[in-house]
C-alpha cells in the first residue's frame, strides 16, 4: 500500500485543559520522533490553542468543525481562516453527530469542505449510513450522496486534497465494530467510484474508518487494502488506548515496507 495511514483522533466533546497537558505530555514521551504514519487530534475549538502549543511536532491538530463562512455576523460559529491562523492543520466536516444533531446538510458540509481548502486545512470528510439505511440496502447510495455533494461544489481534483472517513453511524460508540470486509466494502465503493472520475486522486486519497475502532480490531481493519487508518473516538481520549491503535499501524507499514 502506498498511502500513508492516519490514526485521527476525534476527541468530540471531552477533555479539559489539565486532559491536554497530560495528553500532549504523555504521546509527547510515547511517540517515537520519526514515524511512517500520521498522527492528528481534534480537541473542541476552546482547546486548540493548547494543543497547538504543546503537542509533539510530528502530532497534526484539527478542529471539528468550522463555519460555511469566512466572518460576519454568525454568532457561535468559528471560521477556517481563523483555524488556519491559530495554526490548525486539520478539520472535520460533517460529521454523523452534526449531520444528525445540528442537522448540517451534504451542501452545507460541501460548502464546510471548500472553506477548509480555501484556508489551506486538510478536511476530512465524515461519510456513513445508518442502521435503518444499512438495512434497507441504502449504505452506497447514502454514502456516495455525501460524497457527490462535495464532488457537484469542488470538483474531484479539489476533493482530492481531502480525506474521508467513513463511519457506519451505527457502529459510532456502541462498540459495534464493522467487520474489516464491511469496511473494506464500503471504502472499495467509494475509492471506485472516485477512480471513474479521476484515477490518479482515487489511489492517492487516504480512506479512514471509524466506529469502535481500538487496538484489538485496528490492525485487521488497516490490513484491508482500501482501509488507510482511522478515524477514533472513544479509544483515543487515553494515551495508552491511542497508542495501541498507533502501534497497529506501524506493524502494518513495517510488514508492508519490508516485503
Ligand atoms: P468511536 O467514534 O471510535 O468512539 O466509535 C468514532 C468517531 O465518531 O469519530
Amino acid at each position: 500500500m502506498s498511502r500513508t495511514p492516519i490514526i485521527a483522533g476525534n476527541w468530540k466533546m471531552h477533555g479539559s485543559l489539565t486532559f491536554v497537558k497530560e495528553m500532549m505530555s504523555e504521546l509527547a514521551t510515547m511517540l517515537p520522533a520519526k514515524i511512517n504514519y500520521d498522527v492528528a487530534v481534534f480537541p473542541v475549538y476552546i482547546h486548540l490553542h493548547e494543543v497547538i502549543n504543546t503537542k509533539p511536532e510530528q502530532v497534526w491538530c484539527g478542529a471539528q468543525n468550522l463555519s460555511e463562512y469566512d466572518d460576519g455576523a454568525v454568532t457561535g460559529e468559528v471560521s477556517g481562516k481563523m483555524l488556519a491562523d491559530l495554526g490548525c492543520d486539520m478539520v472535520l466536516v460533517g460529521h454523523s453527530e452534526r449531520r444528525v444533531k445540528s442537522r448540517e446538510s451534504n451542501a452545507e458540509v460541501a460548502k464546510k469542505f471548500a472553506q477548509a481548502l480555501k484556508y489551506g486545512l486538510t478536511p476530512v470528510l465524515c461519510v456513513g449510513e445508518s442502521l435503518v439505511e444499512r438495512q434497507s440496502n441504502q449504505t452506497f447510495a447514502v454514502v456516495w450522496a455525501q460524497i457527490q455533494a462535495v464532488l457537484s461544489l469542488i470538483g474531484v481534483e479539489q476533493l482530492g486534497h481531502g480525506v474521508i472517513a467513513y463511519e457506519p453511524v451505527w457502529a459510532i460508540g456502541t462498540g459495534e465494530t464493522a467487520t474489516a470486509e464491511q469496511a473494506q466494502e464500503v471504502h472499495q465503493f467509494i475509492r471506485s467510484q472516485l477512480a471513474a472520475k479521476d484515477v490518479t486522486m482515487a489511489r492517492q486519497i487516504r480512506l479512514l474508518y471509524g466506529g469502535s475502532c481500538k487496538g484489538s480490531n485496528a490492525f485487521e481493519l488497516f490490513s484491508m487494502p482500501d482501509v488507510d487508518g482511522g478515524l477514533i473516538g472513544g479509544a483515543s481520549l487515553t494515551a495508552e488506548d491511542f497508542m495501541a491503535i498507533c502501534r497497529e499501524a506501524k506493524k502494518l507499514m513495517n510488514e508492508t515496507q519490508s516485503s
